[in-house]
C-alpha cells in the first residue's frame, strides 16, 4: 500500500548546504508587549557575501508587516515582496540597515513556537521558544544557526501587568515610562544564532544566589516562577550550582555573563531550552519538592538543569552550522549531562537507566520506517528530528569517542574543539577533527556511525583450546537492512571485555601474545567486518563479559548458556554487565515460556536472583533493577508478529515465577524491613530503599493481592512523599484492590491545584494494562482538568496511554488506534509539534500481528487522507506509512 499525505512538502537536504548570502552583524529589537497584540521593531545591520550575488531574502512566518525601511528610507510596495514565508527586499547593500515593524498575536499562538502566552489572559506571562525555527515567527531574519549576531533588546510594557521583563544577555538599564509603563534593556556581548534569542515578561517571583566562577566572574543566578511554584525551585538552584562547578572541573568551562536566568513554565513543547543567559524550562523539568516529586523526577530535574547549563558551551559558544549537525550539540550535551549525573549519583545505576532508555526509545525508532542517521541527510520539518536517535544514540557515539581517547585524551580533544570553534557554527567533522588532532589520531572512521541508520548487530563466538591454553574470540558485525543495499563501511566498534573463570574470578588478559601484567579488562576495537582476538595463558574455559558498560550501541548476539549468564549475573563486578546478564537471561526465560521450551533459563534466572535477594552485599537500588525483567517494548523487539497483549501476559507470568521463587513470606518480611526505615530523605540510601520497597511490593502483589493491597493502602496514607505515595497508588490500581478507588479520589482532591502532581494522576490510570484502557482514557478526557492545549497534560493522558501502555493501546479491536488518530486531528490544529511527536506511537505497526496491523493501517490511512495536516504531522504519518 502507498498512501501519500495530501501535500508532500519540500525536503531540505544536507548536500544542498550553502553558506549564508547575507549575515546580520547587529540586531536591535524593540518590543511593545501586550497579551492580545505585541508590536516590535527590528533594526538589522546587514553584511553581504560578495561572492554570492543574491538578493536579500529573510525568513518570516505569517508576520503582519506594519512598516519597512531600508537605510532610513521607507520602502514602496514595489521594492519588496512577502510570500508569507519569505521577504525579498530590493536594493540592499553590504552595510545596509533594514528596519521592520510587525504585529504579533501571542494569546492566539497555541503552537507554543515564537512568542506566546503561558497561563490565562489575566494572570499568565509572555515568553518565547525559538529553537529550531521560531524566531521567524517573531521577526524577519535569516533564521539559520550559521548567522550569528550581537543582540540588544528593549522591552516595554505595562508595569502592573508585566512587572518582570527579561531577555538574554546582560542587563543594560531600565526605567519608567508614561502611563504606568516601564522598560528594560538587555545587551548580549556574545554573537549568537537567532534560535538562542529569548524574552519573558509577566508576574514572576524569583530566588537568587551569588556565584563566582573559577575564573573570577561574579554571577547572579536567578530562578523565576509563578508565585505558587517559586517554593519548589530550591532544588534546581542547588543543581545549577553543582552543574556550574562540575563544568569548571571536568571541562574547564566557565560561565560568561553577569546573570543567569532560569524560568519555569507549565506550557512548553519540550523539556527545556538553553537560550543564552535565559534558560526556559518546562515546569516538570525544574520544580521539585518531596510532596509532589518522585525520586526519579528529582534526578531528571538535576539532569535537565545540567543539560541546559552545559549547552552554554556545547551549543551556544560553539553552535551548529546547520540543523543536520543537531547532534553536535545535543548528543554531546546529553553525554556531558550523563557523565555529570553519574558523578553526582551512582554510575552503574545511571548507565542502566540510560541504556534502558536507549533500548526502549531509540532501538525501536531505529528499527522502523522513521529510522534516520544521527546526522540525517534530509528533512521536511526539523522539529521532527529532536529524536532519541539524535539525542541518545548521539550521546552513545560521543561516549565511544571518549572511551577511545581515554579520560585525559578526551579532555585534550574537547579543549581543542572549544578553542578552535569558539564563536563559530561547527560541523561533526570539526568535532571529530579536533578530538583526533589533539591526540595525533584519526577518528574520521567514526563518521560512518553518524551517517547510517539502524542498530548494528555484533556477533560474538568464543572457542577454548585446552591444549594450547588459548581462548579465541571471534567478533563480527552486521549492519541492519543491508540485504540488497549498497555495502556499508565496517564501523569501528569498541568492545570492552573481561574473562571470568567458572568460579566467578577475573582472569588476567594476554592478548595476541602480548603479556600485560595484571590487566583484567581491556578494550578491543572491531574495525573490520570480522576479526579474531586470541588470548593466551588461559588455564580453563572462560566466560566472556562483553561490551562492558555498554561500550558500543549495538545488539550483542552471543551463544551463552543459561549457566554462563547466571555466573555473570552473580559475579560480574561491572554493575552494568551484571544487570545486562540478568536481562539476557530473563529474555531467554521469556522466550522459553512463550515457546513452551525448557525451563533452564527461567530456573537459572530465579536461582541467581534468589541468592542475590538473600545476600546483603548488594545495593538496594541495583537489586531492584536486577529484579525487573526487560520491558514490554524491549521484548516486542524480539518478535516478528507482535501481539502486545500476549507479551504483557507472558511478562506477568515471568515475574510471577520469580515472585514464587522468592516466596510471599520473604517478600513480605523484606517489605517490612524496608518500610521500617521510611523517611523523606533524599540521600542515595533512602532512595535505594524506596526503589527496592516498590519492587518488592509489586512482586508480592502478583502472589498475594489481598496482602499487598493492604500494605499498599497503608503506604499510600502514611507516605511522607510522592515516591512512596505514587508507588502505592500504582500497586493498588494494578491489583484492582478495593482500596484503589478511594486512594484515587484522595489524590485527585489533594493535588487539585498542583498541575505536575495531577499529571501523574492521569498517567497512572492511562497505564493500567487491562481491557478497558481505551474507555478509561475517554472517561479521563472528560475530567475538567483535561485539556488538549497543555502539552504536559496531553503527554500525561494520551502519551502515557500510547507509549506507556502497550497492551491497552494495542487492543485487538483497534480502539486505541482510532482514539489516537482522532485526537491527532484535533491536536494538530492547535499544536503541530506535539501532535507529530504523539503520532510516532504508530511507528512499527507493520510488525504487529495481522489483525492489529489491519486496524492500525486503517486508522493511519484515514489520518493521512485528512485535509490540511501540518507539515510536522504529515511528515511523520507519511514516514510511518512507508
Ligand atoms: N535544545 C533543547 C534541548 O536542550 C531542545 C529544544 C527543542 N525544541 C524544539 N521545538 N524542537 O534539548
Ligand atoms: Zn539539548
Amino acid at each position: 500500500m502507498h498512501v501519500l499525505p495530501e501535500q508532500t512538502p519540500a525536503l531540505i537536504r544536507l548536500r544542498d548546504y550553502r553558506a549564508p548570502a547575507w549575515r546580520v552583524e547587529t540586531v536591535e529589537l524593540d518590543f511593545d508587549l501586550g497579551i492580545e497584540a505585541t508590536e516590535l521593531s527590528a533594526r538589522l545591520l546587514l553584511r553581504r557575501d560578495a561572492s554570492q550575488n543574491l538578493p536579500l531574502r529573510l525568513d518570516g512566518e505569517n508576520l503582519q508587516l506594519l512598516s519597512i525601511a531600508l537605510d532610513g528610507v521607507p520602502l514602496p510596495a514595489t521594492a519588496y515582496r512577502y510570500t508569507g514565508n519569505v521577504l525579498e527586499v530590493d536594493g540592499a547593500r553590504d552595510g545596509s540597515v533594514l528596519e521592520t515593524r510587525v504585529r504579533l498575536r501571542p494569546a492566539a499562538n497555541t503552537a507554543l513556537e515564537g512568542l506566546y502566552l503561558s497561563g490565562s489572559h489575566e494572570t499568565g506571562f509572555l515568553l518565547t521558544q525559538c529553537e529550531a525555527e521560531g524566531f521567524r515567527h517573531i521577526t524577519f531574519f535569516p533564521d539559520r544557526p550559521d548567522v550569528q549576531s550581537r543582540y540588544s533588546v528593549t522591552l516595554r510594557a505595562d508595569r502592573a501587568r508585566f512587572p518582570v521583563l527579561l531577555a538574554g544577555g546582560n542587563p543594560d538599564g531600565s526605567g519608567e515610562l508614561e502611563g504606568g509603563r516601564h522598560w528594560a534593556r538587555f545587551v548580549d556581548p556574545h554573537p549568537k544564532p537567532s534560535y538562542l534569542f529569548a524574552l519573558v515578561a509577566g508576574r514572576l517571583e524569583k530566588i537568587e544566589r551569588d556565584y563566582v566562577t573559577a575564573d573570577g566572574r561574579a554571577v547572579q543566578l536567578k530562578i523565576w516562577a509563578e508565585a505558587d511554584a517559586i517554593g519548589r525551585c530550591g532544588y534546581a538552584m542547588d543543581a545549577l550550582e553543582r552543574s556550574m562547578r562540575w563544568d569548571e572541573q571536568a571541562y574547564g568551562r566557565n560561565y560568561d555573563l553577569d546573570v543567569f536566568h532560569v524560568v519555569a513554565t507549565h506550557d512548553f513543547n519540550m523539556g527545556a531550552m538553553e537560550n543564552k543567559g535565559l534558560n526556559i524550562f518546562n515546569a516538570k523539568c525544574l520544580l521539585a519538592d518531596p510532596d509532589s516529586t518522585t525520586d526519579d523526577e528529582y534526578r531528571h530535574v538535576e539532569a535537565v538543569v545540567a543539560h541546559e547549563y552545559f549547552h552554554n558551551w556545547s551549543g551556544n559558544r560553539v553552535t551548529c552550522r546547520d540543523w543536520f549537525q543537531l547532534s553536535l550539540k545535543e548528543g554531546l550535551t546529553v553525554f556531558r549531562e550523563q557523565s555529570f549525573s553519574a558523578d553526582m549519583n551512582s554510575a552503574p545505576l545511571k548507565r542502566i537507566e540510560d541504556v534502558s532508555l536507549l533500548r526502549r526509545a531509540q532501538f525501536p525508532e531505529d528499527a522502523g520506517p522513521l529510522a534516520h542517521p544521527v546526522r540525517p541527510a534530509q528533512y521536511s520539518e526539523i522539529n521532527n528530528f529532536y529524536t532519541a536517535t539524535v539525542y541518545e544514540k548521539g550521546s552513545e557515539l560521543v561516549r565511544m569517542l571518549a572511551g577511545a581517547l581515554g579520560r585525559a585524551g578526551f579532555r585534550r580533544g574537547m579543549d581543542l574543539y572549544f578553542e578552535r570553534n569558539d564563536g563559530h557554527a561547527a560541523t561533526l567533522e570539526d568535532f571529530l577533527g579536533a578530538l583526533g588532532d589533539a591526540n595525533g589520531t584519526d577518528l574520521m572512521p567514526y563518521l560512518a556511525w553518524y551517517g547510517q541508520a539502524g542498530t548494528p548487530r555484533l556477533k560474538a563466538h568464543g572457542r577454548y583450546d585446552a591444549v594450547r591454553q588459548e581462548y579465541t574470540l571471534t567478533l563480527a558485525q552486521h549492519a541492519p537492512g543491508t540485504a540488497g543495499a549498497e555495502p556499508r563501511p565496517a564501523l569501528p566498534i569498541p568492545v570492552k571485555l573481561a574473562l571470568f573463570d567458572r568460579d566467578g574470578g577475573m582472569l588476567p588478559l594476554h592478548l595476541d601474545g602480548q603479556t600485560s601484567e595484571g590487566i583484567t579488562e581491556l578494550v578491543v576495537v572491531l574495525a573490520q567486518v570480522e576479526q579474531r582476538f586470541v588470548f593466551g595463558n588461559v588455564a580453563s574455559s572462560p566466560v566472556p563479559s562483553l561490551l562492558r558498560g555498554f561500550s558500543a550501541p549495538v545488539i550483542l548476539e552471543c551463544d551463552y548458556t543459561p549457566g554462563e549468564l547466571a555466573l555473570l549475573l552473580g559475579h560480574d563486578v561491572d554493575g552494568f554487565n551484571r544487570w545486562e546478564a540478568g536481562q539476557q537471561l530473563a529474555a531467554r526465560a521469556y522466550e522459553d515460556l512463550r515457546d513452551g521450551a525448557s525451563a533452564d533459563a527461567l530456573q537459572a534466572w530465579c536461582a541467581a536472583l534468589a541468592l542475590l535477594f538473600d545476600s546483603h552485599g548488594i545495593d538496594d537500588a541495583l537489586l531492584a533493577d536486577l529484579l525487573t525483567p526487560p520491558g514490554e517494548v524491549e521484548l516486542a523487539e524480539r518478535e516478528t508478529a507482535i501481539d502486545p497483549q500476549h507479551i504483557h501476559h507472558l511478562r506477568q507470568r515471568l515475574q510471577l515465577r520469580l515472585a514464587e521463587r522468592l516466596g510471599a513470606e520473604a517478600l513480605h518480611q523484606r517489605y517490612l524491613a524496608l518500610a521500617a526505615h521510611t523517611t523523606i530523605d533524599m540521600d542515595a540510601t533512602s532512595q535505594a530503599r524506596r526503589r527496592l520497597k516498590r519492587r518488592v511490593l509489586e512482586l508480592l502483589n502478583l502472589l498475594d493481592r489481598a496482602r499487598a493491597g493492604e500494605l499498599a493502602a497503608a503506604q499510600y496514607h502514611d507516605a511522607p512523599g510522592m515516591t512512596d505515595r505514587l508507588a502505592a497508588l500504582t500497586v493498588l490500581l494494578r491489583g484492582q484492590a478495593p482500596q484503589a478507588a478511594s486512594a484515587l479520589l484522595d489524590y485527585r482532591t489533594r493535588y487539585a491545584d498542583n498541575a505536575l502532581a495531577l499529571d501523574k494522576w492521569f498517567a497512572v490510570q492511562a497505564q493500567i494494562p487491562d481491557e478497558d484502557a481505551p474507555e478509561r482514557v475517554l472517561m479521563l478526557e472528560r475530567d475538567p482538568g483535561f485539556t488538549l492545549k497543555n502539552p504536559n497534560r496531553v503527554q500525561a493522558l494520551l502519551g502515557a496511554f500510547v507509549r506507556g501502555n502497550p497492551s491497552g493501546f494495542h487492543r485487538i479491536d483497534g480502539a486505541g488506534y482510532r482514539l489516537l488518530a482522532e485526537r491527532l486531528i484535533a491536536l494538530d490544529a492547535l499544536n503541530p509539534q506535539v501532535a507529530a511527536r504523539l503520532a510516532t506511537a504508530f511507528n512499527g505497526w507493520q510488525r504487529l500481528e495481522s489483525q492489529r496491523r489491519g486496524a492500525a493501517r486503517a486508522a493511519i490511512a484515514e489520518l493521512a487522507g485528512h485535509h490540511g495536516l501540518s507539515r510536522n504531522l504529515a511528515e511523520i504519518i507519511g514516514g510511518v506509512l512507508n
